[in-house]
């Protein structure tokens, strides 16, 4: 349980973000698969990242880890082992997924578990497309729910059309299609994040993408002798970008923020909302682009969100639901219903404590509507286990009126280990 108040005077300074947590993820993952060395700087230490390094040790693979710094010495995906043990995922949806496309193509026998919320994420999306290609699949519900059991090998490639634009789903069918016979295809309906396209090309993979639609041909091996850079997570900089909006007398700037186009929504949000953002040191050289953003208290304005930015923007929606209580006028968020298959139902658990803040927020079928304009005030909030609704709440204690206590807040360590660290620097 923490305690917090409104802040006195502002934020001001400036922070690295932590390292991105979907590309820290792939780093371990196709590091694993590779043949060779590969280091990574600014991997992210958070729980959700360490399920991924820990599922791979337990598959055999040797793997240094000190804080943000990784080296994975990878042998090929051949060297992968029969663990004498289940593979346990934690909170991490990420892990699961990909994991499940990854142990697909091995011939061995293997057994996925998770906490109390992977245990009600919907895996049909992926368990589905994977034993048509040819993998024996077991789980809850017919293969929707961990634990799921995985024999794999002898996959045929899958033309697969996605019916969610999800990364998790596109990424578990290419990394089953990388170890199958023939050409795997993933279409989806709207551009998810392409960190594994871009990362597999970087490990030597050959892969043709035309739109939504990612194609490769199976039996390629990953090479590696690579030294990976992780940007910082656009996802966690997000919940300061709005601070430094939404928070009076405010002046922050963000070091090393991934610009990677498929994850920048919440800067075309923070935009047409009239937020007052600069980048300086604009990095484009490596697979990933990052840059540093200085946002300064703005005047905003109500949106609406609906659309292809959906998929660009996800993980930002609670933080953004936020940002429109301070907005004036109503902001509408539409076609977001996989908010509902989150670490949470996001849906409600937004709406039920930003309500508790006493926001003007109502629900919907694929989203919320936001009136703007409100004065908040402190309540006590709960995560429900979600990293992302504890940040919100934190980030609401700084406008809100009295105090604001934050139950459960650790589910805040899979993502963002240093930031309450990085919220008392910047309140000076
Ligand atoms: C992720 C993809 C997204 C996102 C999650 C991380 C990834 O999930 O919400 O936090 O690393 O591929 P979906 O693929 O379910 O949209």
């Amino acid at each position: 349980m923490k305690k917090l108040t409104r802040t006195a005077s502002g934020l001001n300074g400036s922070i690295d973000i932590p390292g991105d947590k979907s590309i820290s993820h792939r780093s371990v993952m196709f590091g694993s698969l590779a043949k060779g060395k590969t280091t990574v700087e600014n991997f992210l230490p958070g729980e959700d990242c360490l399920s991924t390094i820990s599922c791979f040790r337990k598959l055999g693979v040797e793997i240094e880890q000190q804080e943000s710094s990784v080296t994975i010495y990878g042998k090929g995906m051949d060297s992968l082992k029969e663990p004498s043990d289940v593979l346990d995922v934690g909170n991490s949806g990420t892990t699961a997924r990909l994991m499940m496309g990854i142990l697909s193509g091995l011939p061995i026998h293997t057994v996925l578990i998770g906490d109390a919320s992977i245990a009600k994420r919907p895996m049909k999306r992926v368990t589905g497309p994977l034993r048509d290609m040819g993998a024996s699949i077991q789980g809850n519900q017919d293969g929707n729910f961990t634990p799921i059991s995985i024999q794999g090998g002898n996959l045929k490639g899958l033309k697969f059309v996605s019916p969610v634009a999800s990364a998790q789903v596109k990424s578990a069918i290419l990394l089953a299609g990388l170890q199958a016979n023939g050409r795997t295809t993933v279409e989806e309906p709207f551009k998810s994040r392409d960190h594994t396209e871009r990362m597999l090309k970087a490990f030597g993979v050959n892969l043709e993408v035309d739109g939504n639609t990612i194609s490769l041909d199976g039996k390629q091996e990953l090479k590696s002798d690579l030294h990976i850079v992780v940007p910082g997570d656009i996802s966690s900089a997000a919940f300061f970008l709005v601070a430094g909006a939404i928070v009076p007398c405010s002046r922050i700037t963000l070091r090393r923020v991934g610009l990677n186009p498929t994850r920048t929504g919440i800067l075309d949000v923070l935009k047409s909302m009239g937020a007052s953002l600069t980048y300086s040191n604009v990095t484009e050289d490596g697979p990933e682009p990052y840059a540093d953003i200085t946002v300064e208290t703005s005047e905003l304005k109500g949106v609406e969100i609906s659309g292809d930015i959906i998929p660009r923007l996800i993980d930002e929606i609670p933080i953004i639901a936020l940002m429109a209580t301070q907005a004036s006028g109503t902001t509408v968020i539409k076609d977001a219903e996989e908010l509902k298959v989150k670490e949470t139902n996001r849906i409600d658990t937004v709406v039920n404590e930003l309500k508790k803040l006493g926001a003007d927020i109502t629900a919907t079928e694929d989203g919320m509507i936001i009136n703007g304009g409100t004065k908040l005030e402190g309540a006590v909030l709960d995560s429900y286990g979600d990293h992302r609704i504890s940040m919100m709440g934190a980030i609401a204690s700084l406008i809100a009126n009295g105090e604001t206590v934050l139950e459960n807040e650790e589910a805040i360590n899979v993502s963002y280990p240093s930031f309450f660290e990085h919220l008392n620097r910047l309140q000076g």
